[in-house]
């Protein structure tokens, strides 16, 4: 698809107090691609416009981001598309560009992952998509705004048969060329040694809470050991998320003395030292920012120096296993936690 040359886009014009895409680091996907390792989130949450998003998109090119995650069910992914082609016809090549998309929970069915597929392609603008993955692993869905207690009267368990269904769909569209990688998210180690052991096409990404309150050790690990790149969604412990994921027991990263203390040191804010310590630990964090001096931060600290040995050590060790995006949304039996969904004893959670 050729970058349109409509006059009534936005207009994208590169910055001269950005970084240069080439300066920013890369992950090495195992087909050897490459995807720069800060990305730009694109869910507004409750409270922020698909406006300002698509804003924030091309002013976040401007000063060099490259790596946007998208997904249908932010609603946004047309006025995200208006700025793709912006940015493409100010002389940004489509290859220069990484673009991840998501099929949402009610689209998992025979017949509608390459629907959706298609939608989010026609929506973005694109020919193709860097990276597609499977939003969550249950075909649980739920309106927009609802509270922790909503449930989808259809909900069920993670059906493994029903997943490999999905994934094979997935694997399909990388056959067609409409993607040139699929993922998985919000996943579990049990979950993945299943998909691992059944795919036709292995996972090259898998989206999954990261920030310094919650490193998840194991699975961070277990997917590095299997050639699959952590993406790193919330890595700045998303304060502004949905009312739904706020519980009284949630930690604050960014007000975490010791995260206050290095970044002082540093002179940025404990926001910028989460993603930079996101990039040097090895995951790709994808923060989300519509206010630009915060997003050209974001984006500078992951070529500055880098921290120190002791500075690393001292924030591997301020885990607190503190899950944000804790998903009460998508259980599917009454009287289960939140951690059902996250097989937290080591097997998956049963039907
Ligand atoms: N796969 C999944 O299931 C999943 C789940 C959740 C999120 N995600 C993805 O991950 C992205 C990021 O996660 P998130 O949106 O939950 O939260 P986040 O990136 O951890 O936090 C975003 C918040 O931090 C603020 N912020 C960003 N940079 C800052 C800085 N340098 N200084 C001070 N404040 C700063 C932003 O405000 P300003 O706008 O004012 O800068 C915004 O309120 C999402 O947008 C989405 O693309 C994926």
């Amino acid at each position: 698809m050729m970058p349109p040359t409509d006059t009534s886009l936005p207009q994208f014009i590169p910055g001269s107090e950005g970084i240069d895409p080439k300066r920013v680091p890369q992950r090495t996907l195992y087909t050897n691609a490459k995807m720069p390792a800060v990305g730009l989130g694109t869910f507004g949450s409750d409270t922020v416009t698909g406006a300002q998003i698509a804003e924030a998109v091309l002013g976040a090119a401007a000063v060099g981001y490259r790596h946007f995650d998208c997904a249908s069910v932010y609603g946004n992914e047309d006025l995200v598309g208006g700025s793709l082609a912006a940015i493409q016809a100010g002389g940004v090549a489509r290859e220069e560009l990484w673009v991840t998309s998501k099929v949402w929970n009610d689209k998992h069915g025979l017949g509608q992952v390459a629907a959706s597929c298609e939608q989010s392609l026609s929506d973005l603008g694109l020919d193709y998509l860097d990276l597609y993955l499977v939003h969550w692993p249950f075909p649980n869905s739920h309106g927009k705004g609802v509270d922790a207690h909503s449930r989808d009267p259809h909900a069920q368990a993670y059906i493994h048969d029903y997943y490999m269904q999905t994934w094979r769909q997935m694997e399909l569209l990388v056959d067609r060329g409409l993607v040139r990688h699929i993922g998985t998210s919000n996943m579990t180690v049990p979950k993945l040694e299943l998909v691992l052991r059944d795919a036709h096409i292995r996972p090259a990404a898998n989206e999954m809470e990261l920030h310094p309150h919650f490193q998840q050790p194991e699975l961070f690990q277990y997917v590095l050991d299997n050639g699959i790149v952590p993406i790193g969604y919330s890595p700045i412990g998303s304060p502004a998320r949905p009312e739904r994921d706020k519980t009284p027991g949630d930690t604050v990263d960014i007000e975490d003395p010791a995260l206050v203390r290095i970044a002082a040191k540093h002179g940025m804010h404990p926001a910028t030292l989460c993603v930079k310590w996101a990039v040097q630990r090895g995951q790709v964090p994808i923060p989300f920012s519509t206010t630009p001096r915060n997003y050209l931060a974001n984006l500078q600290a992951a070529v500055g120096e880098p921290l120190s040995a002791q500075e690393m050590q001292e924030i591997s060790e301020l885990d607190k296993n503190c899950r944000l995006i804790k998903g009460h949304v998508f259980l599917w039996k009454d009287n289960q936690t939140w951690e059902d969904l996250w097989d937290t004893d080591g097997a998956i959670t049963p039907p």
